[in-house]
C-alpha cells in the first residue's frame, strides 16, 4: 500500500473549520487505501512561546478531536510526535544538509518572524521545516495531506531528501504534497482576504469545539461582499464564495447547485442555511471528542501503540541514515 503522512500542531484547544476541509477531511479519506501516519506534532508546537501545561492538555484533545473526526486507529497509526524521538534524531541530519539561504527562504517562519522581529524569534521556528522534512521522510511517504499553506515546506523536504538520496545513495521515497483544489485554502470570515487561522481575531474562525451557537454567530456576522447574488466569484466576491465552499464541502453539493438553489435569495438565506450545516457537522464532533477525553487513560493507550509502531518503522530509517552518513554503531 501507498504510505501516508501528515501532522497538525496542538496549538489551540480547538481545530477549526480550515484545518479539518484543508486537511483532516484528506487524512480521514486517504487512510482507507493507505498505510497512514497521523501525528499530533508537538515539538513544532514549542517554536513560538508556549505553556507546559496548556501545551500537554492540548496535545491529548487534539488526539481526541483526530478520532472523533474519524481518524481510525485500527487502519491509521496515530501518535505523538515527542513520543518516537526518532523525528529529533532525523532532523539534526536534515539541518546538516538544509542551506541557510533555503530555510530563510520558507514565507511561513518570515511572515511568523516579521510579527516580533526576526532576532527575537526562537532558533527552532527556523529550523521547523526541517523537522517537518524529517516528519515525512523518516516514514517514506508517498503522500502528504496538507493545505495551501504547507506546500513550500514540501518542496522543500524533496529537495532535502533528493539531496540526501544523490549524496549518500537512495533511502527516501519523494513525497507529494496532496492539495485539495477548493478547499486547500479556507478563508477567515471577517478577513476573507487571509486563510482562516487562529493567529487572527476569533470571530472570523470557526472553532470544530465551539458552541454552536457562537459558531451561527459567526457565520451570520461573516463579511460579505457588494451586490446581492449569491455567486462564486473569488475576485470580486472572495467573503461569498468562501462561503459557499464550505457550505458546498460539507454538504456535498456542487457550488453550482448551490448558486442555483439560492438564486433569487439573499446572503442572509446562505448564512442561516450553513449555520445549520456546521451545526449538523460539528455537533457529533463536540459530543465524540468529549467522550473520548472522558476516559484519558484508554486515549493514551491508543497513543502509544501508535508511537510503538511508529517507531518500528521510524527506527529502520534512521539506522538506514545513521549508517550512510558514518556515524559508528554503538555495538
Ligand atoms: P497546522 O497545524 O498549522 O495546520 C494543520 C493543517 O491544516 C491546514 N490548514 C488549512 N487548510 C485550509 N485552509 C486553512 N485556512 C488552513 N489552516 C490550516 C494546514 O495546511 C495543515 O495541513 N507545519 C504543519 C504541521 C506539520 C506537518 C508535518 C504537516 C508538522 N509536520 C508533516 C504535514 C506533514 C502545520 O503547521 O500545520
Amino acid at each position: 500500500l501507498p504510505r501516508v503522512l501528515s501532522g497538525i500542531q496542538p496549538t489551540a484547544d480547538s481545530f477549526h473549520l480550515g484545518n479539518y476541509l484543508g486537511a483532516l477531511r484528506q487524512w480521514v479519506a486517504l487512510q482507507q487505501d493507505h498505510e497512514a501516519f497521523y501525528c499530533v506534532v508537538d515539538l513544532h508546537a514549542i517554536t513560538v512561546d508556549w505553556d507546559p501545561e496548556t501545551l500537554r492538555r492540548r496535545t491529548l484533545v487534539s488526539a481526541a478531536q483526530l478520532l472523533a473526526l474519524g481518524v481510525d486507529p485500527a487502519r491509521s497509526t496515530l501518535f505523538v510526535q515527542s513520543h518516537v524521538p526518532e523525528h529529533v534524531q532525523l532532523s539534526w541530519v536534515m539541518e546538516s544538509l538544509a542551506r541557510f539561504g533555503e530555510a530563510s527562504r520558507m514565507t511561513q517562519f518570515k511572515d511568523k518572524s516579521q510579527r516580533e522581529g526576526a532576532a527575537g524569534t526562537s532558533v527552532a521556528l527556523f529550523t521547523y521545516p526541517v523537522l517537518q522534512a524529517a516528519d515525512i521522510l523518516l516514514y517514506q511517504a508517498d503522500r502528504v495531506p496538507v493545505g495551501e499553506d504547507q506546500r513550500q515546506h514540501l518542496e522543500l523536504t524533496r529537495d532535502l531528501a533528493t539531496r540526501f538520496n544523490n549524496r549518500f545513495g537512495t533511502s527516501f521515497r519523494l513525497p507529494e504534497a496532496h492539495i485539495v483544489q477548493g478547499t486547500a485554502k479556507i478563508l477567515d470570515l471577517q478577513s476573507p482576504d487571509k486563510k482562516m487561522s487562529k493567529s487572527l481575531p476569533p470571530a472570523g474562525c470557526i472553532d470544530l469545539l465551539d458552541d454552536p451557537k457562537v459558531t451561527g454567530k459567526k457565520i451570520r456576522s461573516a463579511v460579505t461582499d457588494t451586490g446581492r447574488e449569491v455567486v462564486a466569484d473569488p475576485e470580486g466576491k472572495p467573503g461569498v464564495t468562501n462561503l459557499l465552499t464550505i457550505h458546498s464541502a460539507l454538504s456535498g453539493r456542487s457550488v453550482g447547485d448551490l448558486e442555483e438553489h439560492f438564486a433569487g435569495r439573499g446572503y442572509g438565506d446562505l448564512k442561516k442555511e450553513l449555520a445549520e450545516v456546521v451545526g449538523d457537522f460539528v455537533t457529533p464532533v463536540r459530543g465524540r471528542t468529549q467522550e473520548l477525553l472522558d476516559d484519558p487513560a484508554e486515549l493514551q493507550r491508543t497513543l502509544a501503540q501508535g508511537a510503538a509502531r511508529a517507531r518500528e518503522v521510524a527506527g529502520r530509517t534512521v539506522a538506514d541514515v545513521y549508517d550512510k552518513v558514518g556515524f559508528l554503531p554503538p555495538t
